[in-house]
């Protein structure tokens, strides 16, 4: 047996990944464990939840490796201090203390972590490019023996974009932009100018870009970005801080759009609208011209992406429609927690020479690579916190049972077998509710999320029945909801479109309202029976009793929390809100039934995040 550590940690995003002969059998995100989200720790729990699953001690680890190279990291960060000097003095002594207190001692600070019963792991830690590690998430796992393979970030060590090609058992990068000219440092200025946090609500400015008219656009191509056919191009640093400072803009980009940034608390207007749909047609476009560059590059006609960017999926959908690729796959944790599974497969195939052989499926397991319970362990938690419960006999009276909870317009927690790994939950860590119902959207985005009620919510669909309610061309299924395609025609109602602003999101534009975006785009997920036999069965359930294959899908967290992990996370975080019922695998928590003194605590938890 050999097992392979991979490990992503110190920037945002911590995660571990273990592959067994080849084989990914465990990935999770730090932050899932400790409850700080987006962790940059060292992911010790990750770690240990991995090594657990697999019944191994860190001293029987055949080899570590870690998702990029320090030194070239510190590098770019000292030539870019001395390029922009004095400027840049605050940053880079912001900077300073964690590269001299870790990050240039990582073998050290690794085999730290890695201690157990046997001792600590003493064997090779390997380093590889961070644009590797990015392209190797996006191709081994993928379903393709040959692809090209495109990663868009914010920065690794000095890229920032790659083209590359992956063929068997490699991946070879064939291009590179680099650092500062990058796309997703590009966005996260214009996240940061609209009032958002830098590195999280990027999908924020991404769903705020449906209300808004794209009339910056010309405006960022003129004077922003210089951009060329093949989708490379120079950003105008007269208008950016990011490289100096702790801000990503300054006097003369506000200048530019009418006045200074959005302060997180403001209002949203019209003008940041109108700026988010601009930045998104701006990036759209670099990320189709790249994919046609990269297909000019390599002759495939299957595209693998990865990188922060990816996640943007309105670009990877119109990639698939617009774009000459076949295919494409983008690798589900594709920010730089997917780099821990990237490294890991690298050290295997391309550093080891191992054969690879595609699966056709892909071999990402449904991204379901995290913990899962046992009912005996379910019970134990749930019993412990005082919880109140029914348990069911059978998965058949299971999802009879949630179907009754859905159909009588109960939001319903749903909490089954392995967690995701990756920011999208996809059935494991879910909230699910009736995508018919108009209410509904803003009932769990206010109610059970405490959050902005201006994105619609995700829809999972049967796969067999996608066409008939989505329009993903090229006979496209979407199981890790990063394609964005619109609501088919014959499921659209006639809109009287008086309404304005975020108003707009209240009008009902389709039979399945509460994951229809404004302009009737839908983050689709489909649901297939080998990935998940038991959401299948739910949607197949619901889809006999309504004529709709369609529920909402939305992660199983409130604002500003790290998704469950354990049965404790779910029921905590079903009291702390108004999920109506909690599945948890087989055991059903109704919120009627639960003790009052739990019940107290939600008033005290609503009351920290609605203030009256
Ligand atoms: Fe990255």
């Amino acid at each position: 047996m050999t097992a392979i550590l991979g490990i992503s940690a110190f920037y945002h995003d911590s995660a571990a990944a273990l592959v067994v002969d080849g084989r990914v059998v465990a990935a999770a995100q730090e932050e899932r464990f400790t409850r700080v989200k987006h962790d940059h720790e060292f992911p010790k729990n990750a770690v240990e939840f991995c090594l657990r699953h697999a019944g191994i001690d860190p001293a029987d680890i055949d080899a570590v490796g870690f998702y990029d190279k320090p030194l070239l990291k510190f590098e770019r960060l000292l030539e870019t201090y001395l390029a922009t000097a004095p400027r840049g003095f605050a940053s880079f002594a912001q900077a300073m203390p964690l590269w001299l207190k870790q990050k240039l001692f990582l073998p050290r600070e690794i085999r730290k972590g890695l201690t157990g019963p046997k001792g600590r792991y003493k064997r090779r830690v390997v380093f590889v490019e961070h644009h590797e590690s990015h392209a190797a998430s996006a191709f081994f796992p993928s379903p393709f023996d040959e692809a090209a393979v495109v990663t868009l970030d914010g920065v690794g060590e000095w890229a920032a974009a790659t083209i590359g090609k992956g063929e068997g058992n490699r991946v070879t990068l064939l291009k590179e932009q680099r650092f500062p000219h990058s796309l997703g440092l590009l966005y996260s200025a214009f996240t940061y100018f609209t009032g958002f946090r830098v590195n999280s609500g990027e999908y924020k400015l991404m769903g705020l870009a449906p209300y808004g008219e794209p009339r910056y656009e010309a405006l960022i191509r003129e004077k922003l970005i210089d951009l060329r056919e093949d989708g490379s191009f120079r950003l105008n640093m007269d208008y950016f801080t990011f490289p100096h400072a702790l801000r990503m803009t300054g006097r003369k980009f506000a200048e530019l759009f009418g006045g200074p940034e959005r302060s997180p608390e403001a209002p949203l207007t019209q003008r940041e609208m109108d700026i988010a749909a601009s930045i998104q047609r701006v990036t759209e476009e670099v990320m189709l011209r790249t994919a046609r560059h990269a297909l000019e590059l390599t002759g495939s006609k299957n595209l693998c992406l990865a990188g922060g960017v990816a996640l943007n999926c309105v670009g990877n959908g119109r990639i698939l429609r617009e774009s000459p690729f076949e295919r494409i796959w983008v690798q589900p944790a594709a920010g730089d927690a997917g780099g821990a599974l990237g490294v890991a497969l690298f050290t295997w195939h391309q550093l080891l020479g191992n054969p690879r052989t595609a699966s056709p499926h892909d071999s990402q397991e449904g991204s379901r690579l995290g913990p899962a319970f046992t009912p005996e362990e379910v019970e134990s938690e749930l019993t412990a916190l005082g919880a109140r419960f029914t348990r069911l006999e059978s998965d058949e009276a299971l999802v009879r049972a949630a179907a009754d909870h859905l159909t009588g317009q109960r939001v319903v927690g749903w909490f089954q077998g392995r967690m995701e790994f990756g920011p999208r939950a996809l059935g494991g860590r879910s909230i699910l509710g009736d995508a018919r119902s108009p209410k509904m959207q803003s009932e769990i985005n206010l109610k059970t999320k405490f959050r902005e009620g201006f994105r619609p919510f995700a829809p999972i669909v049967l796969e067999h029945r996608v066409r008939e309610w989505f329009d993903l061309p090229k006979q496209h299924d979407s199981p890790y909801m990063l394609i964005v395609a619109p609501v088919a025609a014959q499921r659209r109602v006639p809109v009287d479109e008086g309404a304005s602003g975020l108003d707009k999101l209240r009008v009902v534009r389709s039979s399945i309202p509460a994951v229809t975006h404004v302009d009737h785009s839908a983050r689709v997920q489909t649901v297939d029976q080998r990935r998940d036999p038991l959401l299948f069965a739910l949607l197949t359930e619901f889809e006999a009793r309504t004529g709709c294959p369609v529920l909402i899908n939305t992660s199983f967290n409130v604002r500003s929390e790290p998704i469950v992990c354990t049965p404790g996370d779910a029921y905590r975080c079903f009291m702390a809100s108004r999920i109506d019922t909690l599945f948890v695998g087989r055991c059903v928590l109704r919120k009627e039934d639960q003790p009052d003194a739990a019940k107290l605590d939600i008033d005290a938890h609503l009351a920290k995040f609605i203030p009256d």
